[in-house]
This record gives C-alpha cells, sequence and structure tokens, in this order.
C-alpha cells in the first residue's frame, strides 16, 4: 500500500476552501496523478465556528497555524494566510526548520523572504514551491523555469493584477471613472475592502520581482521594483488612449539592462498604452497574462485566471502533486547560491514614447508653457489635444504624445513646470509601448 502525502492548510479562506474542495473533487484522479493519495492530515484559522462550506470535520484543527509545523503526521504544510510577515512568515520559518515541504500563495512573503525561505529549505533538503503567488491558476513558474529553462531569457512582462485589469477595461467599455468602477469591483468581489495593494502596484510588484528572479536567475530585489499603480487613471485618460488606438494596461517589465556596461535589473510595474494590435490589449477583465522572450524559443504568451479560489487551488495543488511525486526543484529554478546579485538599472536613459496628461486651468498661455518646458527639455511633441470644454472646477486636459525621447528629456520638461500655477493636478506620464 502506497502511503499517502500528509498535508497540513493553514488558511481557509478563498484558497484554503478552494484546496479542500479540489482534493476531494479530484481525489481519484490526482493520486493516480502524484503516485499516491494526497491527504489533509489538519487544519488551521481564526475562527473554529465560520460555516466556509466545506466540511472539515475529518480533519485535527488547530487554533494556531504555527503548531501545524510541529505535527508529526504532516510531510507538507500549505501556507494560505496571507501578509509577508506575522503568521505566514511564522508558519513558513517553521514548517521548513522542522523539515517539512512548504507550499504557498502568498507573493508578499515570497517577494520580502524568498532568497531567506530558498535557502532554508535548501539546506534543510525540502521543497519551497509557490506557483499559485504569481498569475494564479496559470503555470507560469512552472513554464519559466521547468519548460524554458535551456533559454537566457531577457525580458519577461505582462498584465500581473486581475483587480487592475477588471477596472481599466470595465472603464474602457463604460466610460465610468475609476472611483465608480472601483466600487462596483469591490461589490462583485474583484477588489479587497481595502485594495491599496492592488491599485496602487504593490501586487503586480511582488510577482514581477518573483517572475525576474526565476527567469533571469538573479537574487530577488522587490524592493527596486519602480511601482506606479492606477488610481490617477481618468476616463479621459482611456477616452483619449483610445482616440489614438491605444488601451490602458497596467503592465509589469522586468528586463536585463545593458545600456550601463555591466548587465543591470530593469523592473517596473506601471500604467502603459498598448496598442489596440497587441495581445496584451486584448486581456480583459480579471485575467493575467504573462510574455517571456527567450534566446531559443522566442516568445512564449502565458494567458488565464490570475485569482479566485478555483484557479488558485489549481495552482498550489500542483505544486503538492509535485512533492508527492518526489520533485524537489530549487524554489528560484536554480540553487539560491547560484543567484546572481544585479544592481537596478537606472531608466533615464530609455528611449521611448509617452503620454502625458496635464490638468490645468482654462485660462489662456498654459499651453505656451507646457509647449515652451517641452521645447526647453528636447521634447518632441507627436500630437496634442486640448479636451473639450471645462470641467466644473474650471479646468481642462490637456493629452500630448511625445516622439521616441529619453525619459530623462520628459522628466526635465517636468521639473521646468513644477510648481507653475499653470498645473493645478501632477502630470501623469505613461510610456506607450510598440506593436
Ligand atoms: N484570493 C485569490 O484569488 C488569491 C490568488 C493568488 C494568491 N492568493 C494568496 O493566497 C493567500 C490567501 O488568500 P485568500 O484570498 O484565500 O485570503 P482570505 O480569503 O482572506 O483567507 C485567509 C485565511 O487565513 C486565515 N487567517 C488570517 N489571519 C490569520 C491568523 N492570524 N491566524 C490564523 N489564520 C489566519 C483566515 O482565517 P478566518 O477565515 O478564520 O478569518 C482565512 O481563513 C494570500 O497570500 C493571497 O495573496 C490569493
Amino acid at each position: 500500500m502506497v502511503e499517502p502525502l500528509n498535508i497540513a492548510l493553514a488558511g481557509l479562506g478563498t484558497v484554503g476552501t478552494g484546496v479542500v474542495r479540489l482534493i476531494e473533487t479530484n481525489a481519484e484522479l490526482i493520486a493516480r496523478r502524484a503516485g499516491r493519495p494526497i491527504r489533509i492530515a489538519a487544519v488551521s484559522a481564526r475562527d473554529r465556528t465560520k460555516d466556509r462550506g466545506v466540511d472539515l470535520s475529518s480533519y485535527v484543527w488547530e487554533d494556531d497555524p504555527a503548531a501545524l509545523a510541529s505535527r508529526s503526521d504532516v510531510d507538507v504544510v500549505v501556507e494560505l494566510v496571507g501578509g509577508s510577515d506575522g503568521p505566514a512568515l511564522t508558519l513558513a520559518r517553521g514548517a521548513i526548520g522542522q523539515g517539512k515541504g512548504l507550499v504557498t500563495a502568498n507573493k508578499a512573503m515570497i517577494a520580502h523572504h524568498g532568497l531567506e525561505l530558498a535557502a532554508a529549505a535548501e539546506k534543510a533538503g525540502v521543497a519551497l514551491k509557490f506557483e499559485a503567488a504569481v498569475a494564479g491558476g496559470i503555470p507560469v513558474i512552472k513554464g519559466l523555469s521547468e519548460g524554458a529553462a535551456a533559454n537566457a531569457i531577457e525580458r519577461v512582462y505582462g498584465i500581473l493584477n486581475g483587480t487592475c485589469n477588471y477596472i481599466l477595461s470595465t472603464m474602457e467599455d463604460t466610460g465610468a471613472d475609476f472611483g465608480d468602477v472601483l466600487a462596483d469591483a469591490q461589490r462583485l468581489g474583484y477588489a479587497e475592502a481595502d485594495p491599496t495593494f492592488d491599485i496602487e502596484g504593490v501586487d503586480a510588484a511582488h510577482k514581477l520581482a518573483i517572475l525576474a528572479a526565476i527567469a533571469f536567475g538573479v537574487r530577488l530585489r522587490f524592493d527596486a521594483v519602480e511601482t506606479m499603480g492606477v488610481s490617477r487613471v481618468k476616463a479621459a485618460d482611456i477616452e483619449q488612449a483610445h482616440a489614438l488606438g491605444y488601451v490602458i494596461r497596467l503592465i509589469g517589465t522586468a528586463e536585463i539592462d545593458r545600456s550601463e556596461g555591466d548587465m543591470r535589473l530593469y523592473q517596473r510595474v506601471r500604467p502603459h498604452l498598448v496598442p489596440v494590435g497587441h495581445p496584451l490589449a486584448h486581456v480583459d477583465g480579471p485575467t493575467n497574462a504573462v510574455v517571456a522572450e527567450g534566446n531559443f524559443m522566442g516568445r512564449l504568451l502565458f494567458q488565464g485566471a490570475g485569482a479566485g479560489d478555483g484557479p488558485t487551488a489549481s495552482a498550489v495543488v500542483a505544486d503538492i502533486i509535485d512533492i508527492a511525486r518526489g520533485e524537489k526543484g530549487a524554489a528560484f529554478s536554480m540553487s539560491a547560491g547560484e543567484l546572481e546579485a544585479m544592481e537596478p538599472a537606472s531608466t533615464g536613459h530609455r528611449v521611448g514614447r509617452s503620454y502625458i496628461r496635464f490638468t490645468v486651468p482654462d485660462r489662456p498661455g498654459v499651453l505656451a508653457e507646457i509647449t515652451a518646458a517641452m521645447r526647453d527639455a528636447n521634447v518632441s511633441i507627436e500630437s496634442l489635444i486640448q479636451k473639450g470644454d471645462p470641467d466644473d472646477d474650471g479646468e481642462v486636459i490637456i493629452a500630448m504624445v511625445t516622439h521616441e525621447v529619453p525619459e530623462s528629456a520628459v522628466n526635465a520638461a517636468l521639473h521646468i513646470l513644477e510648481g507653475s500655477d499653470s498645473l493645478t493636478v501632477q502630470p501623469l506620464v505613461m510610456q506607450i509601448i510598440g506593436e
């Protein structure tokens, strides 16, 4: 008789209950694929009395998730509590320290402590797996670390946050403003009660830093991701972008930058203008998509559900099946000691077209002041639209698209305009990506 793989689940929320349902529903198939049954031995969450829509009566309950790490009847701990530190990190360290495999969906914890946990897992000879931490149900970590393992990957980019993508594509479809769509998204469960991490780009930055480490074989540098979210995007920007043949998407990009002599790590999360013909322009709603470019494989596109109980549980259980098969692998696709330390790239020299939105008082001279600043900073303007009638505050919008210029030139122009009473709101700059 084959011994089951015994797991403990910490966290029985959206993902945790999804994992319970999946393991119960597909038990037989999973046992055949894994070569042994997967058995839930123990579970933990905050509130034992909560009705979670799944029957937990046959599992041992621990009030303290940390207690799961020391149970002798547990081989693998599955951390689905969340948060970069606190109980999740205590449990992760405890589980690895006790020689147990660790599976987690926690991008915040991996982005902040992934290197430490990977080194500890290697030392203890146990698996650390986090497929669900990046792009939910899309097997992008497996795709990069296994399927693309033979390639030098120099660029990975994509739509990494379903909440932002839902908001932007809904603004596009309905013409509604950011705040209204966010409120709807919260009501429909596409956005958290506290949406800050999502809408300010932090969640996408967590995922991007993890992807970059795996794709390039570099030490994870979440602190070096330049991050801007979508909360400043207005319906007017979406309208202008549309008129110019673009949609707006929050794109995370990581790249090896050689322009400063040595190899540097470029990581940025920002709203971009994406041409309507680009594959990422057709990624709508809460969907995620990741593009990776390798020197032999060419361009790969991964697309699918970036969140939700089913897709995320699917990725978590795939990791558990790997461990049941005896596949430990290296957390970041190579030994933690092999990961290269790479300094962050500066961005001023990057050349491209930018969209700049100015919010200005409706009076003479303002446009002249803006265009003079552009001229003085050597930013040549491709198009400029002043948008219709002033709003209730007497303000109008000027949307400008630059020719290909270094980002430093755009920054210099905005620096000239700093403090000017012609600008009532800080200008919004979004890069335009090519076809
Ligand atoms: N939701 C998604 O679609 C998704 C997608 C990809 C990755 N993830 C990641 O998966 C993880 C879990 O997300 P989720 O959406 O399932 O979260 P969730 O619905 O908020 O569930 C969190 C669970 O953790 C438990 N918990 C929270 N604090 C605890 C504490 N101090 N001690 C013990 N248990 C505690 C909660 O217990 P109670 O239920 O008793 O309150 C709850 O069961 C996070 O790292 C998240 O980033 C989620």
